[in-house]
């Protein structure tokens, strides 16, 4: 190698302690923005000959280099590799050993610190494209399964008690409201990081007469940072990232959570197929939701990087600050664990059996309490009074083990006289769910415009 060793050899009196320098180094993970970093250095020559600061010739040999650099390390990855300390000494490296001394004029007028924001950020606004794509796969997956489900019923839970009956379809597209507003909080974060760094500097901005408006067009950025000083330090696209990574985590742990426990042999309304689930090495009886259950699991590990990163944050003085480079481990840490999770749960989505006789049985019952309140409501009594009323023949039925389908007319007019012969016939789960109004509701029209709504979206999304 010719030159200095290091990009900031020359200060140095002594080589720097191995250990020490290996502690620091970036290169092992921050490899993963190659692609991102020889893109920004492309541009950057273009703005140094546009601003006069290179001699069309260096620039041109220059991006023959940068050109041949991506293309070797696109074709074999093993290429991106060596004892650099970062992604951005690695590239220099390379340009140098290909096109000679002309590269050493490529970090005129700018700082690793912009460059690795601006290499993050080109980064998140593509790999965060992808994770949307993946959230749109799910919703159509679960939109799907609402639509196998029909007119299947099961019952709702609060307390993670039976609460009332509902549509198998509302369960699913719950899911699907949930999902789209980590769509939209990701698009967010993609819009936190539209904003190109560079002529930053490496803190107060750049001495040379870059073109940071064509620059940014040029990259693909809507905007230029505002302040230099803010911008060395500002990753509030990476903590944006990280908290829509987070919420979309609790939310895919929770919708693991709701199958792992409605595909137990306590509730089975739904059968997980063979090819998700796990045996056990000792029970041959044993069906178990192990993808589903690693999901909840790195939803903690995800929330843990979001609230690390936010730590990091937190006591940092103005301008660059070497402990930002943390910012790369937590966000792909998250990425990769987004990205298994939506995968393993699209899988297990689109692959479940709905159980509709389990959920039906489950769905009648007790859970028409207040269907029968809603009764007496109709014919004019006072909604607390009916709640009283049904409370006791509740109290009754639980005393007795039965329900309501149980009581003879006669029966329920000792409970209240404006109970009349129609009553058994109009508490029923079905009637139930048909009695909903509201267009956020379980009734059967209400589901079917929620799931057109979400096969419209999922068509304008992808
Ligand atoms: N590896 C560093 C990071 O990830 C790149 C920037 C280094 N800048 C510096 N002044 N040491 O943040």
């Amino acid at each position: 190698m010719s030159g200095a060793r290091h990009l900031w050899s020359g200060r140095f009196a002594a080589a720097p302690d191995a250990d020490v320098f290996r502690f620091q180094a970036s290169f092992g993970f921050d490899r993963r923005l190659f692609e991102d970093d020889v893109e920004g250095s492309l541009a950057w020559a273009d703005a140094l000959a546009r601003a006069g600061v290179l001699s069309a010739g260096d620039a041109a040999a220059i991006r023959e280099g940068l050109a041949a650099i991506l293309e070797a390390g696109r074709r074999e990855p093993g290429f991106v590799a060596g004892d650099d300390e970062d992604i951005h000494a690695f590239v220099e490296r390379k340009l140098i050993e290909r096109v000679g001394d002309v590269a050493r004029r490529l970090h005129t007028g700018r700082s690793r610190n912009e460059q690795v924001s601006l290499d993050l950020r080109l980064y998140l606004r593509r790999r965060l494209a992808g994770v949307q794509r993946a959230v749109v796969g799910l919703v159509d997956a679960l939109a799907d399964r609402a639509d196998a489900a029909g007119t299947a019923l099961m019952p709702a839970y609060t307390h993670l008690r039976r609460a009332q009956p509902t549509l198998v379809a509302h369960f699913f597209l719950a899911h699907v409201a949930a999902l789209r507003r980590d769509h939209a909080r990701l698009e967010q974060a993609r819009e936190e990081a539209d904003a190109l760094p560079l002529g930053s500097g490496a803190v107060v901005g750049t001495s040379y007469p870059i073109d940071v408006d064509a620059l940014a067009r040029r990259l693909g950025f809507s905007r230029v940072v505002t302040n230099s000083l803010d911008a060395a330090a500002d990753r509030d696209f990476v903590s944006s990232t990280l908290h829509a990574c987070a919420l979309l985590m609790v939310h895919l742990s929770r919708l693991a959570e709701d199958l792992i426990l409605f595909t137990a042999e306590e509730f089975g309304f739904f059968e997980l197929s063979d090819r998700v689930a796990t045996g056990s090495s000792l029970m041959p009886q044993k069906k178990n939701p192990d993808p589903l259950e690693l999901v909840r699991g790195k939803a903690g590990r995800v929330v843990g990087r979001a609230a690390g990163w936010l730590a990091t944050m937190k006591g940092l003085p103005s301008g660059y600050n070497k402990d930002l480079q943390e910012d790369k481990e937590a966000v792909f840490d998250a990425e990769d664990a987004v990205g298994g999770s939506l995968e393993a749960v699209t899988t297990v989505v689109a692959s479940l059996e709905i159980r509709p006789d389990a959920g039906e049985a489950a769905a009648g019952g007790l859970l028409l309490a207040t269907d029968v309140a809603d009764y007496l409501v109709a014919r004019g009594l006072p909604f607390r009074r009916a709640h009283e009323v049904v409370g006791g023949i509740v109290r009754e039925l639980v005393a007795s083990g039965r329900d309501f389908a149980a009581l003879t007319p006669a029966e329920w007019r000792t409970h209240h006289e404006l109970f009349e012969d129609d009553v058994a016939a109009r508490i029923t789960a079905r009637g139930s769910v048909a009695a909903r109004q509201t267009p956020q509701s379980t009734s059967p029209a209400a589901v079917q415009a929620a799931l057109e709504a979400a096969r419209t979206w999922v068509a304008a999304s992808r």
